[in-house]
């Protein structure tokens, strides 16, 4: 199916970089502003957070402002994209464990405000499960700001090619290009859950502001496909093109095949 009726946004803002780590403090910086804005009117800073490689530099650097520069996060209310299913919180591969060694047992973030999909729940709790997660985004007015990586296939969070742009957080099948791309942090491919709850696109596209951040070469052919490419399910990130409050923030190489 293809959705030519989403238009590209007129006003796309991509932020170029010369490499990775300029790339990734600028993401940082608008983190820490937000995080203060909002402190500096007494109100919470809701962050939509991704995990996987190309984050990492960027909750090093917000450790950083966390730890020399005073940066606070006692305002700070997290939803992460995703978590594979079934997985155990405490399990090395799990986001939870990957959030908490990158970025929450580093910072004062409270532990009631951290929320990540947890996918303890029998699969016919899944559903009750998912709507909780959107109703509980809801209850805080929202994400202020969502942290985006993007798949080699094209996903957002896991919404695999096929997803819609009305998809809401739901459990989804793995796409053989993600479960390849995971293999090694499970130690072989059988090893990889077949499934993971995610975000949905319309959960995405509901944040005020959006962070796409990709780097590397690697990223570059899916980054020109997603940014200048047909907008269609089949490249989930290509959705964003018709949002104005999305930024693509690049390096060098993951621009490479930019025309
Ligand atoms: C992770 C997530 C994924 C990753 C994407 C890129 O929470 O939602 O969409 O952002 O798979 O992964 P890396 O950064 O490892 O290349």
């Amino acid at each position: 199916m293809s959705t030519n009726s989403h238009k590209p946004s007129k006003d796309r803002i991509l932020n170029l970089f010369a490499n990775a780590t300029q790339a990734s403090i600028y993401v940082a910086q608008q983190i820490a502003a937000l995080i203060t804005q909002q402190q500096k009117q007494g109100k919470l800073a809701v962050l939509g957070l991704a995990t996987g490689n190309t984050p990492k530099r960027v909750y090093q650097e917000l450790v950083r402002l966390h730890q020399n520069e005073g940066l606070s996060f006692a305002n700070v209310v997290s939803f992460n994209l995703d978590e594979y299913y079934p997985i155990y919180p405490e399990d090395e591969q799990s986001y939870t464990y990957f959030m908490q060694e990158h970025l929450f047992k580093h910072v004062n973030i409270k532990p009631q405000h951290i929320h990540i999909p947890h996918t303890r729940c029998e699969t016919e709790d899944i559903l009750d499960y998912c709507k909780e997660f959107e109703d509980k985004i809801a209850s805080f007015g929202g994400l202020d700001l969502q942290l985006l990586g993007i798949g080699r296939n094209g996903h957002i969070g896991f919404n695999e090619p096929g997803s819609s742009f009305d998809s809401a957080t739901r459990l989804v099948n793995l796409h053989a290009v993600t479960r390849e791309d995971a293999q090694a942090d499970f130690g072989g491919l059988d090893q990889v859950p077949q499934q993971a709850v995610s975000m949905g696109v319309n959960t995405i596209r509901q944040a005020k502001r959006i962070l796409l951040l990709a780097l590397g070469e690697r990223k570059s052919e899916i980054v020109s496909k997603a940014l200048q490419g047909e907008i269609t399910p089949e490249v989930p990130a290509s959705f964003l093109q018709s949002l104005a409050q999305v930024e693509y923030v690049l390096d060098h190489e993951a621009a490479g095949e930019i025309i």
